[in-house]
């Protein structure tokens, strides 16, 4: 897309469908980010709970009629008021920590509805999860298993648990976001998993109630998934001929998102192939459960910000730019930064920027848009031609997803407020922090 095509008409933006120019006024569900800006400040999360549902609804259509239970992970976005809209909605939850734990049970989940995930669970969580009633522990380790059993017993409960096996296949993903391979800290190794389950059902605590895999994030293709779905069955196939049953198959999260030229299948594809797959080979009768969490959230939001300062050979003075600009770049300083949106320092991960207003009359020139953090790493984009200027506003796309929630104070930055738009009306869901909170906890030395 150019940022500063001058279409006029309010057509969504390609892969973000309650996202649109109207004239040259970008909306958000409607809503000008032009008065969001104006209302709540920047840089400000927005998101669309309507984009959310219809995210949500794909997935659900392509369930329909089958026992499945979708959990939300929570970790692309746990803002109360997104685990709020998905929980009515139908969500359960994927959760990685006590945190998060808490986070769903204050919005009224129902624990039988959650499932516990992550490799490094202590003794504590394990504890409190027991005591809340979570639905299910996807195991990740033989000594996860070990403590679960311990913990258990000695609360007088019984953990329903799942062992998450690497299946050793590649995602096709970014090396950071890719979690099936060999090489992963993530899951039990496939060949172990027959054992890992034997010990299962024989240690006290535990009941054995499905089978769980998540090969990676931002996936944007079918194979993959295949691929996982026919190692974990025939996995399953073992394990129950070793007398031990295998009610779910849980296939994690993963799909991916437009954030450039992307096109990931839709869930209602992607579940329709596994789907197929799931019932050539006869497992059709198994209760089914996702972990979406990008694919929910990630194209409902944008991330507000203001051009602080712009500066390089297309801003000096005129007498300036005649000469030689030594290779020297356009930077676009804004007030967002790397604390605020991680994703392109830590991935290399490309978003696109788009100006909340369009000017067609200005001709762009490519900048570096950059937050004012101390660190060459604190992009947000590169080489975007963009005809913005200062005190102007922009917008990151496709951030409703590990944007927030990635979110740090680095630099003694407050992280932005987030605002939810619902049925056309912007609600603030999360204030914006005060300077003075981020040092309350500190003490001075006596
Ligand atoms: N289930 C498990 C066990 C996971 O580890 C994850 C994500 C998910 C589900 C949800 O995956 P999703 O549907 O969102 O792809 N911060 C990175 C992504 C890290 C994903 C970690 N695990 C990013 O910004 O791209």
């Amino acid at each position: 897309m150019t940022p500063d095509d001058s279409a006029s008409a309010s057509a969504p933006l390609p892969g973000h469908p309650f996202i649109a120019y109207s004239g040259a006024s970008l909306t958000v569900d409607g809503v000008a980010c032009e008065a969001l800006a104006a209302d709540f400040s920047t840089p400000l999360y927005v998101y669309s709970q309507a984009s959310m549902l219809d995210a949500l609804a794909g997935w659900q259509r392509a369930l329909a009629g089958r026992d499945h239970l979708l959990c939300y992970a929570m970790k692309a976005n746990s803002n109360l008021a997104v685990l709020q809209t998905l929980r009515a909605a139908g969500c359960g939850f994927d959760i990685v920590s006590g945190g998060e734990l808490a986070r769903a049970l204050a919005v009224g989940a129902d624990p039988a509805r959650i499932v516990f995930s992550g490799v490094g669970k202590t003794r504590d969580e394990l504890g409190e999860a027991l005591r809340a009633g979570v639905g299910c522990f996807n195991v990740e380790s033989e000594s996860e298993l070990e403590q679960l059993s311990a913990v258990a017993g000695a609360l007088g409960r019984t953990a329903a648990i799942s062992v998450r096996v690497n299946p050793d296949v590649d995602a096709g993903t970014h090396p950071y976001i890719s979690t099936g391979l060999k090489g992963n800290k993530f899951g039990v190794a496939h060949g172990r998993a027959l054992d890992v389950y034997r010990r299962a059902a024989s240690l006290p605590g535990l009941r054995v109630a499905g089978i769980d895999c998540h090969i990676g994030s931002q996936i944007t293709e079918i194979a993959p998934y295949l691929d996982a779905l026919d190692r974990l069955l025939d996995l399953v196939e073992q394990i129950e001929s070793a007398g031990i049953a295998v009610p779910h198959l849980d296939l994690g999260g993963g799909l991916g998102i437009r954030y450039a030229d992307e096109s990931p299948p839709p869930a209602e594809a992607l579940v329709g192939a596994l789907l197929e797959r799931i019932d050539q080979r006869g497992h059709g009768h198994r209760r089914l459960m996702f972990e979406p969490g990008r694919s929910l959230v990630g194209n409902a939001g944008v991330l507000l910000t203001r051009v602080t300062v712009l500066k390089g050979p297309a801003h000096e003075a005129a007498g300036d730019t005649a000469g030689p600009t030594d290779g020297r770049k356009d930077f676009c300083i804004v007030d967002a930064a790397m604390n605020d949106l991680m994703r392109p320092a830590l991935y290399d991960a490309w978003m696109d920027i788009v100006p909340v207003t369009r000017q067609p009359g200005r001709k762009p020139v490519p900048h570096d848009v950059v937050g004012p953090v101390c660190e060459s790493g604190d992009w947000l984009g590169r080489d975007r031609p963009l005809a913005v200027a200062e005190g102007e506003l922009l917008a990151v796309l496709s951030a409703g997803a590990y944007g927030m929630s990635m979110a740090s104070n680095y630099n003694t930055r407050p992280r932005p407020a987030e605002v939810m738009v619902v049925q056309g009306r912007a609600q603030l869901v999360r204030e914006r922090e005060t300077v003075a909170s981020l040092f309350e906890r500190e003490r001075l030395l006596g």
